[in-house]
C-alpha cells in the first residue's frame, strides 16, 4: 500500500481507516469477536471457497487487525502488512516460509537471542544451516552466499551492539542472486528507517517495542510483497496460528498515532544521555548510532532519520560490577524490552542474549560489562541523575581492573 499522505506524522494517524465506514467512530472500533455469522449455509460455502469476500474466523482475518495491517503497510511503503501475536511469531513465520530442509540462511553478526535460538532449532531439526556475516562489503557478502542460501536475514541497528548494516548495499548484492532480504526493523521503528525503500524484500517488527510504545502489548508486524505475504497468511500464519488479538491491534493503533512524537523525544533524550555517558570515567565505551564517531555513522546518515533511543555501553569493571550498577539504580527499571515510556536497562549477556553460548556472544561483541539502555520519555536530567549516581558507585573492582 503506497502512503496516502506526504508525511509520516499524518499516515500514523489516518492510513487504512475511514470513519464514514464505521458509523462515524473517530477511533477504530474493536471487533472483539472470534467468529462471524453467515446468512446462509451457501454463503459459508462461498466464503470458504474464496468466491465471496467477507470474514470467516478471526484467525483468518479481523476488521480491527486489518486496519493495523493496512496502516503498517503504508508506513513501510509495502504492498501488504500482516499482524502476529508476537515479534517472534513474525520472525518464525517468515523464516519458515522462506526455507525448507537443507537450505541456508545468511545472517548479520548479532541477532536477538530468540532469533538465534530459533535458527539453532531449525538447524537441529531440519538441517537448515545459518552463518554470520559482518556484511561490511559486497565481497564479504558474496563470499558467504551458498547455492542453498534462500534468505538473508539482517538486524540493523543490531541488538544489543548497535552496529549498523548498509541495507541498500545488501539488497543490491542479494538481487544478483535473487535471494530475498528480510530486515528486523524493531530498533529503528518505521519512523526512523524504511528498509523496503532501500530495496529489501521483507521488513518485520517486534511491535511490542516502539510501535506499541507503552509496555502493554506483545505483538509482531511484517510488511512485504503481496504475493509473498498472501502465502504467509494462508500457511505459516494461519496454520501455525500465531495471530494477533483484536484488542492488541486496537492498542497498537492507539500507540502508533504518537510514534513520531515519541521517537523524536526518545532520540532527543538519548542524545543527551549519550554525551554524558561518553565522558563518565567509569564508562569504557559507548555505542550509539547517532554518535558522529561511531564507525557506522555514515550508514546512519544514509538510511536512518536519527540515531534512535537505544544506547549500549560497557562499564569499567567486572560482571559483578555491571550487576551492582543495575542494582544501584533508584527509579530506572531493570527490565528487558525497549521503546517504552519508561527507561529500561538490562544486562544482555545474562538476559536477552543468555541463550547465545559464550563463544558466540563474544563473536557478537556481547561482553559481561555490556549494558543496554532503552532511553525513555522521562526528563533526561532525571534519567542522567540516576545513571550517574549508580555509575559513581562502581568502585569495588576498579582497582583490580586498572592493574589488569
Ligand atoms: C530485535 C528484536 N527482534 C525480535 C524480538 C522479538 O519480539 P517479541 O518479544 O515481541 O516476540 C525482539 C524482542 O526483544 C527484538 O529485540
Amino acid at each position: 500500500m503506497a502512503r496516502s499522505y506526504k508525511h509520516m506524522e499524518t499516515s500514523v494517524i489516518h492510513e487504512g481507516y475511514d470513519s464514514k465506514e464505521m458509523l462515524g467512530s473517530l477511533t477504530t472500533p474493536l471487533f472483539q469477536t472470534s467468529t462471524y455469522t453467515f446468512d446462509t449455509a451457501e454463503q459459508g460455502e462461498r466464503r470458504f471457497a474464496g468466491e465471496e469476500e467477507g470474514y470467516i474466523y478471526s484467525r483468518l482475518g479481523n476488521p480491527t487487525v486489518k486496519v493495523l495491517e493496512e496502516r503498517i503497510a503504508a508506513l513501510e511503503n509495502g504492498e501488504r502488512g500482516l499482524a502476529f501475536g508476537s515479534g517472534m511469531a513474525a520472525v518464525s513465520a517468515v523464516l519458515i516460509a522462506l526455507t525448507k530442509a537443507n537450505d541456508h540462511v545468511l545472517c548479520s553478526v548479532g541477532l536477538y537471542g530468540c532469533t538465534f535460538g530459533l535458527l539453532s532449532m531449525m538447524k537441529e531439526k531440519y538441517n537448515i544451516s545459518h552463518s554470520f556475516s559482518t556484511m561490511e562489503t559486497e565481497e564479504e557478502i558474496r563470499s558467504q552466499i551458498k547455492p542453498e542460501t534462500t534468505c538473508i536475514y539482517v538486524e540493523t541497528p543490531i541488538n544489543p551492539t548497535m552496529k549498523l548494516i548498509d541495507l541498500e548495499m545488501v539488497a543490491r548484492v542479494a538481487k544478483e542472486y535473487d535471494i530475498p532480504v528480510v530486515v528486523d526493523n524493531t530498533f529503528a521503528s518505521p519512523y526512523l528507517q524504511n528498509p523496503l525503500e532501500l530495496g529489501c524484500d521483507v521488513v518485520l517488527h517486534s511491535a511490542t517495542k516502539y510501535i506499541g510504545g507503552h509496555g502493554d502489548v506483545i505483538a509482531g508486524l511484517v510488511v512485504g510483497k503481496k504475493e509473498f505475504l498472501d502465502e504467509v497468511a494462508m500457511t505459516t500464519l494461519k496454520d501455525i496460528g500465531g495471530v494477533m488479538s483484536p484488542f492488541d491491534a486496537w492498542l497498537l493503533l492507539r500507540g502508533l498515532k504518537t510514534l513520531p512524537v515519541r521517537v523524536d523525544r526518545h532520540c532527543d533524550n538519548a542524545e543527551e544521555i549519550f554525551k554524558r555517558l561518553k565522558s563518565h570515567p567509569n564508562v569504557e565505551a559507548v555505542y550509539y548510532p547517532g554518535d558522529n564517531t561511531h564507525p557506522d555513522y555514515h550508514i546512519m546518515k544514509k538510511q536512518m532519520r536519527r540515531g534512535g533511543g537505544v544506547i549500549s555501553f560497557e562499564i569499567k569493571g567486572t560482571k559483578q560490577d555491571a550487576q551492582q550498577f543495575l542494582n544501584n539504580l533508584s527509579f530506572l527499571k531493570i527490565a528487558v524490552s525497549l521503546g517504552d515510556a519508561e527507561t529500561l536497562i538490562e544486562h544482555p549477556a545474562t538476559m536477552t542474549h543468555a541463550v547465545v553460548p559464550g563463544d558466540s556472544q563474544r563473536d557478537m561483541g556481547i561482553t559481561d560489562q555490556l549494558i543496554r539502555l532503552s532511553v525513555g520519555l522521562e526528563a533526561w536530567q532525571d534519567i542522567w541523575q540516576d545513571l550517574e549516581q549508580a555509575l559513581n558507585k562502581i568502585t569495588v573492582s576498579l582497582d583490580a581492573y586498572s592493574k589488569a
